[in-house]
């Protein structure tokens, strides 16, 4: 039986290498060994074609807050599916989600749907050159973006960029691109707010994750960033695309304390379906109100599947899940809990090991020294260590993705924990008897 079904997942993984670019999905694939086929998932549990069950530490890289197949998710969908699946004209499911997104987000009066957080970041840039008439922006290193030509700049540099310019990440971006993308080190306000200063005049926009894939904003970091650009009219956008609903209720913006111009929404505001959106006051998206004036004078952000009333069913459904109390302290106690217990576990075993982040979303990186603060803090991490220790949890059952992020949701118990955190331990426990 199971060389049946560990043959069928063979096959499937034959079949992705020969018919996939690539083989896979995107950036992120597995090594060989530990590469899965996923048959289903449900909670905080995945099952692979192969048998192996997993606890699901990535969750569809965040979509899946609720947990895989949440009943209200699959019941919101299933009623609308009948329905119809798209419309392309306003529904009653995207106008509801709408007034909750506005209800949630602190900086939204409005919103404009998207399909993709890239198409988000993307066109919330060009809402912002449409607002103040200047093409340059500036993006913070490390910073993730999405994959489009403006954000792939100083994202995963190995050494410090030259600021305000930086290395694009990819191949096949025009070099002319990188001179509309200013490049500034996160969390360094000394070197940062000066360039902003510095290029004021031309900047329509600056674009920060304020929690920067796993490092928090110091102290006075995002107030200083809000500050300066209030004074230049330079547009503050908060890519909340991963923090949404997901470190707060009201993103990061709530549990900062720094509310931006707009802010980019996607992955958990859909409950796991696509789509994403950009809020923000009213006045900050005229520029997309078609009604207003000639469609020459507008910032185009149209897309065929905008307000997809299966995926604004889901995202309905996703919200009035979380919004219940209790939502937030859950996943901060689960997510702390493992934090703490991961930490423990690998100082024990003799590895400099942080848990970074916030309770919700957090990364795990060897760093035999302080805390990192900005991105090439980071960059003294033990890659190796971290894939070496990834290898063994997926070996082990834990689905995760190495020296990436762990992404928690409300479906994850204290039992998870307690098997996750044995499972560390044996992990560590191997991998101190190497050394
Ligand atoms: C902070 C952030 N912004 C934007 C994106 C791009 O979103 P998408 O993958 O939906 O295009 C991502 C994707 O991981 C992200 O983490």
């Amino acid at each position: 039986m199971s060389t049946t079904v560990g043959t069928q997942q063979d096959e499937l993984l034959g079949k992705a290498d020969r018919y996939l670019a690539g083989g896979g999905l995107g950036l992120f694939t597995l090594p060989p060994e530990v590469n899965l086929v996923i048959r289903e998932g449900s909670g905080s549990r995945i099952r692979s074609v192969a048998g192996k069950e997993y606890i699901d530490y990535h969750m569809g890289s965040g979509p899946a807050l609720l947990g895989h197949a949440h009943p209200a998710i699959t019941e919101a969908v299933s009623a609308q599916l009948p329905k119809g699946t798209t419309y392309y004209f306003l529904n009653e499911q995207v106008v509801r989600l709408a007034e909750r997104l506005v209800e949630a987000v602190p900086c939204a009066e409005q919103v404009q749907f998207a399909g993709s957080g890239t198409e988000a970041t993307f066109f919330a840039l060009r809402v912002a050159r449409s607002l103040t008439g200047r093409t340059k922006i500036m993006k913070l290193e490390g910073g993730w973006h999405g994959m489009h030509d403006y954000a792939l700049w100083g994202t995963v540099p190995s050494a410090p960029s030259d600021y305000p310019r930086a290395k694009p990440d990819s191949t096949g971006i025009p070099p002319e691109v990188g001179e509309q993308v200013l490049v500034a080190p996160f969390n360094d306000m000394e070197r940062t707010v000066p360039l902003i200063e510095q290029y004021a005049h031309e900047l329509a926009a600056v674009l920060v994750e304020p929690l920067q894939r796993v490092l928090i904003p110091e102290p006075g970091f995002l107030e200083a960033l809000r500050e300066v650009t209030s004074h230049y009219r330079i547009v503050l956008i908060f890519d909340e695309i991963v923090t949404g609903f997901r470190i707060a209720w009201g993103g990061a913006q709530e549990k900062y304390g720094v509310v931006p111009d707009l802010a980019t929404y996607g992955k958990a505001m859909a409950g796991g379906f696509p789509m994403a959106c950009i809020g923000g006051k009213a006045e900050m998206l005229a520029p997309l109100d078609a009604r207003r004036t000639e469609r020459t004078n507008l910032a185009w952000a149209s897309g065929t599947l905008n307000g997809n009333p299966i995926s604004a069913s889901a995202g309905n459904a996703a919200l009035d899940v979380l919004s219940r109390p209790g939502t937030y302290e859950g996943l901060s106690r689960i997510g702390g809990r493992l934090r703490a217990g991961i930490e423990e576990s690998g100082r024990r075993h003799g590895f400099p090991t942080q848990a970074l982040g916030e309770d919700a979303v957090f990364g795990v990186r060897f760093i035999d020294g302080p805390r990192p603060k900005t991105w090439m803090d980071l960059q003294k991490h033990d890659r190796e260590l971290g894939l070496e220790w990834g290898m063994e949890l997926l070996r082990r059952g834990l689905l995760v993705n190495p020296n990436e992020k762990f992404y928690i949701s409300i479906a994850h118990t204290d039992a998870d924990v307690d098997q996750t955190l044995e499972v560390v331990d044996g992990a560590f426990k191997v991998m101190a008897a190497k050394r």
